[in-house]
């Protein structure tokens, strides 16, 4: 199968690529982003199956980034603000990039794709679709968030089967690499805030899983992203 990974220079993008690549499942993967990527360096043979795809802007992909992500059996979208800077720009544009882009991206993908195509939104678990609900916390943007979800979801559902779409709704991703300091502050936040907490092998494998084999629901809530992102690693451990 092609698979679209779309954020492909982020954290979560980095391991998802890392093991996309020598997944059997896989045959050629193309990482889609606003600079190039470079191929992950556990690819060995297999980065015969490695494509960077660069779109300049992602309200317009011109036709050569659309031939390269033509054929495509599914896609993960990791491409968002995230919290953390949220403050380095103004909200219109954090709402072009979080929504817009969203919209814009399944849009121009699905036509151009195997049917069905299989597309996985990341956002986070304070996503809120509702959008009359009121929030505590980040109010706006998880409202932009959760209406990016329901969009894609709202898209896969017109197809007519075309298009299978599912969300992933982590907490708190944890990674190998995140320096102690860092690590130790997502922490406190985490048990302060109350936020559930997902490895980033275990989302990255999750995510792979559904749009690999099929989604098992619409939604991946943390304890999903966490069981199903343990169980592949596990099986895929135990057959090595
Ligand atoms: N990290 C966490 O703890 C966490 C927790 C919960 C949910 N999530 C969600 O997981 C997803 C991935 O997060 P992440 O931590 O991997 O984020 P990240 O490292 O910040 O990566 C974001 C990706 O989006 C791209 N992007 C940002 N602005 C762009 C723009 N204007 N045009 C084109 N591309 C743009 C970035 O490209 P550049 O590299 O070029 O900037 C990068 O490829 C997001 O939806 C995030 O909300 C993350």
């Amino acid at each position: 199968m092609r698979l679209i990974v779309a954020g492909a220079t982020g954290f979560v993008a980095t391991e998802v690529l890392r093991q996309a690549i020598n997944n059997p499942a896989i045959t050629s993967l193309v990482a889609l982003a606003r600079r190039e990527t470079a191929c992950p360096d556990n690819a060995g043979e297999n980065a015969t199956k490695f494509t960077s795809a660069v779109c300049e802007d992602f309200g317009n992909y011109s036709e050569d980034v659309k031939k390269q992500l033509a054929g495509a059996n599914a896609c993960i979208w990791l491409i968002a603000v995230t919290p953390s800077k949220l403050k380095t720009m103004p909200f219109d544009e954090v709402r072009n990039i979080c929504l817009d882009y969203t919209d814009y991206g399944i849009a121009t993908m699905a036509p151009l794709a195997a049917k069905p195509f299989r597309f996985m939104y990341c956002s986070g678990v304070n996503a809120e679709r509702d959008q009359t609900k009121k929030l505590w916390i980040m109010h706006d943007y998880g409202l932009l968030r959760g209406k990016a979800e329901q969009n894609v979801l709202d898209f896969a559902a017109a197809s007519n089967g075309a298009v299978e779409a599912s969300t992933a709704k982590p907490g708190m991703i944890a990674g190998p690499n995140t320096p102690w300091t860092r690590a130790i502050a997502k922490t406190i936040i985490s048990t302060v805030v109350g936020l559930p907490r997902v490895e980033v092998h275990e989302i990255a494998a999750a995510m792979i899983s559904g749009v690999v084999g099929g989604f098992e629901s619409d939604t991946y809530l943390n304890e999903d992203l966490v069981r199903v992102g343990r169980k592949v690693l596990e099986s895929e451990k135990s057959s090595a």
